[in-house]
């Protein structure tokens, strides 16, 4: 595996690949990697000859308060495991690379970021449009592999790939759990043992959401029982919980699916978001 930290040398990484015809996946990830991560390498190594990962934590993507100086970095672990998973590139540059003094490019994609978390994290999906934009601008990957675990920030990349006709395949994939259900997260690190055990209860929550929306309610009523779900865990402080269509993330007063179902809470000062996506029912 190679581990390139500049841009340059990333440049020449992967002319050495087109030159070889040979087609390359990108997955970028803020580090920490765990098996939510690693089930997009895998698919990325399944379909396409080369995969390239990017770690980077991304500065703009944090409002002031939030946990950029704390989130885990353990990058000799992260480049063990990038290179057992047969990674063939490991992009790892540092704030100053990415961001160079005169930075004044901002990517912003109106609609889909009106609600869930946009509300809740100015500017966070402005960070993550702009710095996907950048990462997929080098890297130019023929697809790149992002978890249903964020689905608006998958719809925000699919939207923002299209709109500046990125030569490129986004490849969403599914949330990978804990044996008890939770999400796995980054995050969950922060989680105390007793926080860690009341976690699962999002999950469940908004599985009997996914149930109504499943038997043709509607996502009113789905919120309404997620909330209640969510009510019997007193840990659980509840952001948002919101019921939307997968393709444009708007509500609607229509019944059944197509749905997600989306829920972020905070665990003492730890945030959790999951979400369970209903799809259409096929005819027939
Ligand atoms: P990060 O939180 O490190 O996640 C990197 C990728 O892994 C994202 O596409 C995320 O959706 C996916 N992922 C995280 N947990 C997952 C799980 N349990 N199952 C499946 N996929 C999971 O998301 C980011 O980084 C950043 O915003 C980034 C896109 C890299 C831009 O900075």
């Amino acid at each position: 595996m190679e581990v390139v930290r500049t841009i340059p040398g990333t440049r020449a990484a992967i002319d050495a690949l087109r030159r070889q015809a040979l087609s390359v996946g990108c997955v970028p990830t803020m580090g920490a990697l765990h098996e939510g991560h690693l089930s997009l390498v895998r698919r990325a190594r399944s379909e396409c000859d080369r995969v390239a990962l990017s770690i980077f934590v991304n500065p703009t993507q944090f409002a002031p308060g939030e946990d950029l100086a704390k989130y885990p970095r353990p990058e000799a672990r992260d480049l063990e495991l990038a290179e057992r998973e047969g990674v063939d590139l490991a992009f790892v540059p540092s704030a100053e690379e990415m961001y160079p003094p005169g930075s004044a490019t901002t990517i912003r994609v109106s609609g889909l970021t009106d609600g869930m978390c946009g509300p809740f994290r100015p500017g966070h999906f402005e960070g993550v449009a702009t710095v996907v934009a950048k990462l997929l601008n080098l890297l130019t990957p023929d697809r790149a592999y992002f978890g249903e675990k964020d689905f608006q920030q998958l719809q925000v990349i699919r939207r923002m790939a299209t709109d500046l006709n990125l030569p490129v395949e986004i490849v969403g994939c599914p949330t990978v759990r804990e044996p008890d259900g939770l999400a796995i997260s980054s995050r969950n690190a922060y989680l105390s043992s007793d926080e860690r055990r009341a976690a699962p209860a999002l999950y469940r929550a908004l599985q009997v959401g996914a149930e109504v929306i499943a038997r043709g309610g509607r996502g009113g009523q789905a919120e309404e029982t997620v909330r209640a779900a969510l009510a019997a865990e007193p840990r659980f402080q509840v952001q948002y919980v919101e019921a939307r269509r997968p393709d444009t993330l708007k509500r609607d007063d229509l019944p059944g699916p197509p749905m997600v179902i989306a829920a972020a809470v905070y665990l003492g000062a730890t945030r959790l978001i999951d979400n369970v996506i209903v799809p259409q029912r096929n005819p027939g």
